[in-house]
């Protein structure tokens, strides 16, 4: 940054020059010269306009095109030398493109205010990341989908209470993670609708007096329309708000992922182990390897849900039109796209594969303990319920059948034994209905063969639900 001694273009009507530590607390360049590109963009669309309805000349759009077109560059190579007297990246690339051009760029902002210039480039810079954050997404699911293939049939018990409830495939489990995934990538499409709507050409709150085409610099800028009224186009920030809300979904669903990773991490579970590279050990204990990635996606979660509650309070009390107040949604916008992106991307990479460049083999990174989940699964007398549905098929009612199965479970625990260790005349003690068939019924495979109907957790019904969402996603295997 260079002060410099120029004054502010807006100078005109004042009689002193704005107190330093104001100039500083008021100015937004610090953070929105993320928005150059789209400022740019959004510029050209509107000269081209204006240009189009007769305000510009020949020359001046040519002379505006190359100079904005130099900016990029210059921001591009990280050459842009953006200013604090200038405020903001309006007034920053404003300035540099008059510098260049001269009296084209003064022209250019004609018929425009900052008002629907700033909003047009956060919904430019906004759409831009939901259509990275999309790909991010997918990239997650396409990961969850290939490690569930490989454990359609792996046992775990599933759990209520964080008490072993019934088996389930691990298999069937990411699978219900990809479906939170899923919902998510619904919910930025259709919050993506609601960006993609042009406020230029509301000026500075009313409209203007100029021929201007909204139209026509809407379908430059690929917007599906314009905003419908001009108060509403430059004041409101819903659009941002929504997006934060459908973040701090995702960042709750990766957060109660992480949660999971980091209990199955445990010695006590042992389920998983996660790859080094994303783990951490202790300054003092040798023996740790700790789950830093997924407590920090955990951890993250809250910063997002701050962000989301940031700009609700920053919308609640604001008559329209356009405040100041306003120029407060980009940090925290941004920094929700950061995170996001960060956080989706590693989250891809620990539960995803790669294909190994010597063997050819697929190499998932999360290393699966099958046996300690089966044996997890027998311990906490997950087919319980099984017997209990055993005796009511045999005609039993339910509550009597509830109850014999928990007196069993009862003796069972006694022994020391699962189940299925129980003899037939034990079993038979607890219910006369009991017949030798009933060990089919208190093995896991049988209890998860037995849940068979489209989203039950049969490995048959894992399988098809994979296939289900492969087609949605388009392609196989992650690369
Ligand atoms: N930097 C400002 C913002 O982010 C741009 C709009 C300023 N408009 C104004 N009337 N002061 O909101």
């Amino acid at each position: 940054m260079n002060p410099s001694e120029t004054p502010a273009a807006w100078s005109g009507r004042f009689s002193e020059p704005v107190d330093e530590r104001v100039k500083r607390f008021t100015a937004s360049i610090p953070f929105d010269w993320r928005l150059a590109p789209f400022d740019i963009q959004g510029s050209l669309a509107h000269a081209a306009m204006l240009h189009r309805v007769g305000i510009l000349t020949d020359q001046d759009l040519a002379d505006i095109r190359r100079g904005l077109g130099e900016i990029l560059a210059d921001f591009e190579a990280g050459r842009f030398q953006w200013n604090l007297d200038d405020e903001d990246i309006h007034f920053n690339i404003e300035r540099a493109l008059t510098k260049k051009v001269g009296d084209a760029g003064k022209r250019l902002h004609t018929g425009r205010s900052r008002n629907d210039q700033v909003a047009t480039d956060v919904r430019l810079w906004l759409r831009d990341a939901i259509d990275r954050l999309q790909t991010l997404l997918r990239a997650a699911r396409v990961s969850l989908v290939d490690l569930a293939e490989q454990h359609a049939e792996t046992v775990m018990p599933g759990f209520t209470h964080l008490q072993a409830a019934q088996p389930v495939t691990f298999g069937h489990h990411l699978m219900a993670w990809q479906e939170m995934f899923a919902r998510d990538a619904d919910r930025l499409a259709d919050c993506r609708r609601r960006v993609n709507r042009l406020p230029l050409g509301a000026a500075a709150l009313a409209g203007t007096s100029y021929p201007i085409q909204r139209e026509y610099v809407a379908e430059l800028l690929g917007f599906d329309g314009v905003c419908e009224n001009s108060l509403d186009a430059v004041s409101d920030r819903d659009f941002a708000i929504e997006f934060l809300a459908a973040g701090a979904l995702i960042m709750t669903h990766l957060s109660r992922m992480s949660e999971e990773l980091v209990l199955w991490m445990t010695p006590r579970f042992g389920f998983i182990d996660l790859a080094d590279r994303f783990c951490t050990g202790s300054s003092i204990m040798p023996q740790k390897k700790n789950p830093d990635v997924p407590e920090l996606l955990r951890g993250k979660t809250g910063r997002m849900n701050g962000h989301l509650i940031a700009l609700l309070t920053l919308m609640k009390g604001q008559p329209l039109a356009y405040n100041k107040d306003n120029q407060e949604d980009k940090e925290p916008l941004f920094d929700a796209v950061d995170t996001l992106a960060d956080a989706l991307a590693i989250f891809a990479d620990m539960m995803g594969s790669h294909v190994d460049a010597q063997t050819g083999a697929r190499v998932f990174h999360v290393k699966v303990r099958a046996e300690r989940m089966r044996q997890a699964a027998i311990e906490g007398y997950a087919t319980a319920t099984d017997l209990a549905d055993y005796l009511v098929k045999k005609g039993l009612p339910f509550r009597e059948a509830h109850e014999a199965v928990a007196r069993a479970v009862r003796a069972a625990e006694i022994k020391g034994c699962d189940l299925a260790d129980l003899s037939l005349e034990e079993l038979r003690g607890f219910s006369a209905l009991t017949g030798a068939d009933v060990y089919e019924v208190l093995t896991l495979e049988g209890s998860l063969a037995a849940r068979d109907h489209i989203g039950g957790t049969a490995p048959a019904q894992v399988r098809a639900a994979i296939v289900r969402v492969r087609g949605k996603l388009g392609g196989g295997l992650a690369g």
